[in-house]
């Protein structure tokens, strides 16, 4: 391993070309140092071709790979002060846990590994299983093992390949905050791919989300969920409602029309490309979460200066923390919206009138020039490629 100062990992023209088939389309991207990074996307997307050419186990077609101001391209994986997790975790079954976490000190030459492997246990909270081989551990304790076993190096950047995909959900979960928890402590980079955009919104400070071997957008969870730049971010990332709509009157508020309501937006709410001026055509986004329901009885107890639409409700689902509603509408068909079972009116059930409503400032808009169904379960942008 090479000792370079820290730094961030900067990837400038970064492309990767298979024959005529295009995996990652020329990227610039800035991970900076110690930061939770992850690239989320769908199958397919680029993102373990890019980390591989991070780590130096793929060459780039062209562009520059830097830690910090040195420049790594052409170096070789074991020359580079990264150090990768892989799904499988690919731990050796014959050694034992503190066999496997101080192999990285011992191919080194390093005789006296005790204390390291010890840090890197108590790390990690498996001081108990020290001696167990890895069949004799679960699918997270075998995680946490490979994860030991990177960090031992002090790496400078922790790659992490869909580390957790082998486990189930609950231990998913756990080990989410878990891997968190360690990034913190030891306050290297972590850059970690997932196709779970729960997973990367609960663990990353930030999220570049990939499609179709670009980078899409990047950002804090909260600003991506909150303000997508297309149509595609919106709906990968949780789900939107897309209302096609018009301009009416363009300002600081654009009022809109979709078939017959009007809608307000802030102007600082669309994305750079959304056409802002009367007469434009634009998508309107609204969370389900944001969205209230009102029984039609009830109509005229809503207050002034919502956003709102009539509709009937096709189809809810009880799931325990909210109800989840989906309301045909002649703005928009199937429209989601999810509520809180707090108080829950028994009238709001399958064929009932309903009012939605929200807060203007909840609502974004994008550019009408893109698919409505980028991103979506099953659609085909989330693969376009080349
Ligand atoms: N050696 C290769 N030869 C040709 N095509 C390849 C090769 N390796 C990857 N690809 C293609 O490049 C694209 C990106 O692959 P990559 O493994 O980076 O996707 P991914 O985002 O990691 O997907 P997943 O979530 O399924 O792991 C895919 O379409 C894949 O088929
Ligand atoms: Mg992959």
């Amino acid at each position: 391993m090479t000792d370079t100062s820290g730094g961030d990992v900067r990837l400038t023209g970064i492309s990767k070309t298979y024959g005529s088939f295009t995996a990652v389309h020329p990227l610039e991207l800035t991970v900076p140092q110690g930061s939770f990074f992850a690239l989320l996307g769908a199958s397919g997307c680029g993102k373990t071709t890019t980390l591989r050419m991070i780590a130096g186990l793929e060459d780039p077609t062209t562009g520059t790979v830097f830690l910090g101001d040195k420049d790594v391209t052409d170096l070789p994986p074991y020359k580079r002060p990264v150090n990768t997790v892989f799904q499988s975790y690919a731990l050796f079954p014959h050694l034992n846990v503190t066999e496997n976490i101080a192999f990285g000190l011992r191919r080194r030459g390093i005789k006296s590994v005790k204390k390291q492997v010890d840090d890197m246990l108590e790390l990690v909270q498996l001081g108990d299983f020290a001696h167990r081989k890895p069949h004799q551990l679960s699918g997270g304790q075998q995680q946490r093992v490979a994860v030991a076993r990177a960090l031992i190096n002090h790496p400078q950047v922790l790659l992490l390949d869909e580390p957790l995909g082998a486990l189930d959900l609950k231990l998913r979960r756990q080990m989410q905050l878990e891997l968190k928890r360690i990034q913190t402590e030891v306050g290297i980079t972590f850059i970690h791919v997932t196709h779970d955009q729960e997973e990367a919104m609960t663990m990353a400070d930030t999220v570049a989300v990939m499609n179709g071997g670009r980078v899409e957008q990047l950002g804090a969870p909260a600003d991506l969920y909150e303000n997508p730049n297309t149509t595609f971010v919106a709906n990968f990332l949780g789900t939107s409602n897309l209302i096609e709509a018009e301009v009416l009157e363009a300002g600081s508020d654009i009022t809109v029309t979709a078939s017959g309501a009007k809608l307000h937006l802030p102007a600082g709410r669309c994305s750079t490309s959304t056409p802002t001026r009367s007469g434009g055509k634009l998508l309107v986004g609204v969370r389900p979460e944001k969205i209230s329901l009102a029984h039609a009885d009830d109509a005229a107890k809503i207050p002034e200066g919502r956003n709102r639409i009539t509709g009937r409700i096709a189809d809810s689902s009880f799931i325990g923390v909210s109800t989840q509603y989906v309301i045909d509408s002649p703005v928009c068909p199937e429209l989601e919206v999810y509520a809180q079972n707090i108080e829950r009116d028994a009238r709001l059930v399958p064929g009932a009138e309903v009012v939605l409503h929200w807060n203007p400032e909840h609502t974004f808009g994008l550019d009408a020039a893109q698919s409505m169904l980028a991103g979506t379960v099953g659609s085909a942008g989330t693969e376009e490629a080349a």
